[in-house]
């Protein structure tokens, strides 16, 4: 597909200045058509319905997930797991060929910042792994990712986990109507730079709901004046990669892999939200509450 605002994951162009909020129209979702307009779409009851439904699916297959990831367990034996739970639930991994993507998840480790593909290697002590999952439910995408921590990790490591979530919780509190999507990104980045990490900058939260990457791009990093009005019904995910190092990264040959180019540890957490009247709904919390990074002592 031409057009990069449909992608999230996908790069950012380097020098494009955050989204212009001159041209933007928000448009009932019920009513327009499954194409990429340019235009917001805006959810009602439906849509928040089926998106809690995709979004918890998403969200049980994730804690499934905590008891088996240890030293020794291969990405490729998640990425089965993701494939089965979804199937025996009546749902699809969004990413199943998606654009080439030939996985049902994306398994991120150490310095992978996103988009890490299952193999058969196996998890050792000590790494940090990112499992990203989207199913696709009654037509609805739910997108999360959380960090698991493969036995013992270093003290570094679990503080990278603490920031990305709570950069994560903190874009989220920013979230309300009449608020720009700018003021995801500069809390995000506050705060993440208040404790001496980086912010990735080429790969962006996105909107989604029928579609899985559709408009608007969520920056994670900015000011609270750019982006575009927040208004009740939109949906859309947060995602902040953040880096013990600095921000940079390159993708690699697989054409999916990105990697912080100073190979500096990086972790990711991500929800599918909702904006409503006051604030925002989270589709893809933790029917378990595990939501928050915990580490075994
Ligand atoms: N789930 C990712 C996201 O948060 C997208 C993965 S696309 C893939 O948007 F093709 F890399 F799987
Ligand atoms: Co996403
Ligand atoms: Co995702």
């Amino acid at each position: 597909m031409p057009n990069e605002s449909v992608t999230r994951t996908e790069e950012i162009p380097r020098n494009r200045a955050a989204c212009s909020t001159l041209m933007v129209t928000y448009v009932d979702a019920a009513s327009a058509p499954l194409k990429n307009t340019g235009q917001i779409r805006l959810y009602g009851k439906d849509g928040f319905d089926g998106m809690r439904n995709a979004g918890q699916l998403t969200a049980l297959c994730l804690d499934e997930l905590t008891a088996m990831i240890r030293p020794g367990t291969t990405t490729a034996e998640i990425d089965r797991f993701v494939f089965e739970f979804g199937m025996d639930n009546g749902a699809v991994p969004a990413t199943l060929n998606y654009r080439g993507y030939t996985r049902s998840c994306c398994t991120s480790i150490n310095h992978v910042v996103c988009h890490g593909i299952p193999d058969d290697k196996p998890l050792r002590e000590g790494d940090i792994v990112n499992i990203d999952v989207t199913y696709i439910l009654d037509g609805w995408h739910g997108d999360s990712s959380r960090m698991y921590p493969v036995g013992g990790i270093k003290r570094s490591a679990e503080r990278l986990i603490e920031v990305t979530y709570e950069c994560l919780m903190r874009g989220i509190a920013a979230v309300r109507p009449g608020v720009k999507t700018g003021a995801i990104g500069h809390a995000i980045q506050t705060y993440a730079e208040s404790q001496r990490c980086s912010v990735v900058r080429d790969f962006c939260g996105h909107g989604l709901g029928r579609l899985f990457h559709d408009m608007p791009n969520i920056l994670h990093y900015g000011n609270p004046r750019d982006g575009v009005e927040m208004r009740k019904g939109m949906i859309f995910t947060i995602e902040p990669m953040i880096n013990l190092g600095r921000p940079h990264v390159k993708v690699l040959s697989d054409g999916w892999t990105a990697v912080t180019r100073d190979r500096s540890l990086s972790a990711q957490c991500e929800h599918s939200i909702g904006v409503t009247d006051t604030g925002c709904e989270i589709f893809t919390t933790s029917p378990a509450g595990l939501d928050r990074p915990g580490f075994a002592a």
